[in-house]
């Protein structure tokens, strides 16, 4: 398998805090990882550090062969190759659910207004939104607001796709549709980075699951065996309490 994405002694300070200490990951072409642990344990700041919204204070980031953190690396361009789904939506309040998918492309990624169009209704249609293009964020309930956030992110043809939690600010019954949509893109092949408190999906659709706790990756595996098996105390006290 081809790895995407390896990350090799990742460190974040904020201040005297580490949060994240001596990180070493890596993510395989096609696959889904489902990252979990408890609240404050760095799995944001992992995301963060990955995607460059923050600064990492150490350690290596290496993405299709690239060092990224080396000076002189085309950072802009290595972040329009990562796509990002927030737990709160972050779409463009005053814009229309179309141009929320067009405008990343046409400013970032210089397609002309007519393709960028085109994409944007693929994906729109994807996701089974094609019927708002016209709606403002505000017209639209949370799991649709998602769903749009879902296919912009799509629209920029992203190599990897992270998620922070995509559905915990979701209404319960908004939720499945998001995921399914999601298990939908893990099927079709996308690689995905994915937080989440959703233990069922992760279970049903991660290819890996990987446990962080206080800063550090504690242990990574199938799903099987971490769910089933696993093997340090802190991880089956965590299940014990989110399952
Ligand atoms: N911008 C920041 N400045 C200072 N400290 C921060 C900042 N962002 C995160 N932290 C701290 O880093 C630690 C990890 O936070 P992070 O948000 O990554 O955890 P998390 O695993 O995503 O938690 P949650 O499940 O609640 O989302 C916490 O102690 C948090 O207070
Ligand atoms: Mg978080």
């Amino acid at each position: 398998m081809k790895k995407v994405l390896e990350i090799n002694h990742l460190n974040k300070k904020f201040g005297q805090n580490t949060v994240l200490k001596d990180i070493d990951f890596s993510v395989e072409a096609g696959e889904v990882v489902c990252i979990i642990g408890p609240s404050g344990s760095g799995k944001s700041t992992l995301l963060r550090c990955i995607n460059l919204l923050e600064e990492p204070t150490g350690g290596e980031i290496i993405f299709q062969g690239g060092k990224i953190l080396d000076k002189g690396h085309n950072k802009k361009k290595y972040c329009t190759k990562l796509g990002m789904v927030f737990q709160q939506f972050n779409l463009f309040e005053n814009h229309s659910v179309l141009d929320n998918c067009i405008l990343g492309q046409v400013t970032v990624l210089k397609r002309n207004k007519e393709e960028a169009k085109a994409i944007a209704l693929q994906y729109l249609k994807k996701v089974g939104m094609d019927a708002y293009i016209h709606a403002r964020p505000r017209q639209i309930s949370g799991g649709q607001k998602q769903r749009v956030a879902i296919a912009r992110a799509l629209s920029m043809e992203p190599e990897v796709l992270l998620f922070d939690e995509p559905t915990s600010a979701l209404d319960p019954e908004m939720v499945g549709d998001v995921l399914s949509i999601m298990k939908e893109l893990a099927k079709d092949g996308m690689t995905m980075l994915i937080v989440t408190h959703e233990m069922e999906f992760a279970r049903d659709v991660a290819d890996r699951v990987v446990f962080m706790d206080g800063g550090v990756i504690l242990e990574e595996g199938t799903p099987e065996e971490i769910f089933n098996v696993p093997k340090e105390e802190r991880t089956k006290d965590f299940l014990k309490r989110v399952l």
